[in-house]
């Protein structure tokens, strides 16, 4: 049998790195999906963008992983994406989610949907070190959600202007800026803390201003989150000038959404805005991709 899941990227509305702190964070899954193709083999194979390895944990560190923590038999995976990798978009939990997803099915392993979250978890952490919730939730459940890590996850409502997001094209490593955030929190523990609570107020006060599509106040509350990212050290000129350029087309508000460094930003826009604030991003010199929020989470489909 072969069986083909797929999980949805995610952006940020507001709590990237407040969330490793314990902070409230509000995260959206996005319509770009990642596709794990599963059946059984005679040998375990793994293909991707990257080539074809079989279990390695230098070219596929997440699949390897996978595979290995669900202790299945020999089987080969094949991954294809939407989601640009490493760009603070949950390519890496989009693509734990639909292979998690698709092994389940494949041998009927009786996982339910936060079972999968939660293994999902625990390989993000595995891999990187540190890792929150939010991408591996989100991108199980789908939706608008406010993540309360170790507490609760809950959906809001779908976000349902527009989204824009710019691609700097420049990678980012979630675990090396995670760590650069750490030594800023033991240098400057005080600081960050007040910070990290700003951020999460910002959650806090985001939830009813989604639930009444207020967009305008949340990009708002988006541009504040933007300064407190640049001011813990995840920004760049290439980040800011996309924001900048977002902000001026028209956008509600744009940020910095995931780890930083480099990656992505995300804009809310009216969809009579989302044209020239995608241009404006694509003339700044980034990669602009308009889309939705996406309700769904992880599909599965089986095919013998
Ligand atoms: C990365 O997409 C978001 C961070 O908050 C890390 C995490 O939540 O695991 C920086």
């Amino acid at each position: 049998m072969t069986t083909t899941c797929s999980a949805p990227g995610k952006i940020y509305l507001f709590g990237e790195h407040a969330v490793v702190y314990g902070k409230r964070a509000i995260a959206s899954a996005i319509n770009l999906r990642t596709t794990a193709t599963v059946s059984e083999s005679d040998q375990t194979t793994i293909s991707s963008l990257l080539g074809t390895t079989g279990i390695d944990y230098m070219v596929h560190p997440y699949i390897s992983r996978c595979i290995e923590s669900l202790a299945v038999p020999s089987v080969s995976v094949r991954i294809d994406s939407e989601i640009p990798v490493g760009s603070g978009l949950g390519s890496s939990a989009a693509a734990v989610i639909a292979t998690l997803g698709a092994l389940n099915a494949e041998f009927r392993l009786m996982m339910d949907s936060a079972t999968l979250a939660e293994v999902g978890h625990r390989i993000e952490r595995d891999v990187q070190g540190a890792a929150s919730p939010t991408d591996t939730t989100v991108s199980t459940m789908g939706g608008t959600m406010l993540i309360t890590p170790g507490v609760s996850s809950s959906k809001l409502r779908l976000i349902e202007c527009d989204i824009v997001i710019g691609d700097t094209e420049e990678f980012s490593s979630t675990k090396e800026l995670v760590g650069n955030v750490r030594i800023m929190h033991e240098n400057y523990p005080g600081v960050m803390d007040s910070i990290f609570d700003i951020i999460d107020n910002l959650s806090e006060i985001g939830v009813p201003l989604i639930e009444g599509r207020d967009y305008r106040s949340v990009g708002e509350l988006m541009n504040i989150d933007h300064g407190l990212l640049d001011a813990i050290g995840v920004g760049s000129a290439k980040l800011s000038r996309l924001v900048c350029a977002a902000r001026d087309a028209g956008a509600y508000g744009a940020k910095i959404t995931g780890a930083g460094g480099g990656g992505c930003i995300v804009a809310l826009t009216s969809d009579a805005a989302a044209d020239a604030v995608a241009s404006a991003i694509n003339d700044a010199g980034g990669r602009a991709i308009i889309t939705k929020a996406s309700e769904g989470g992880v599909v599965v489909r089986e095919k013998f």
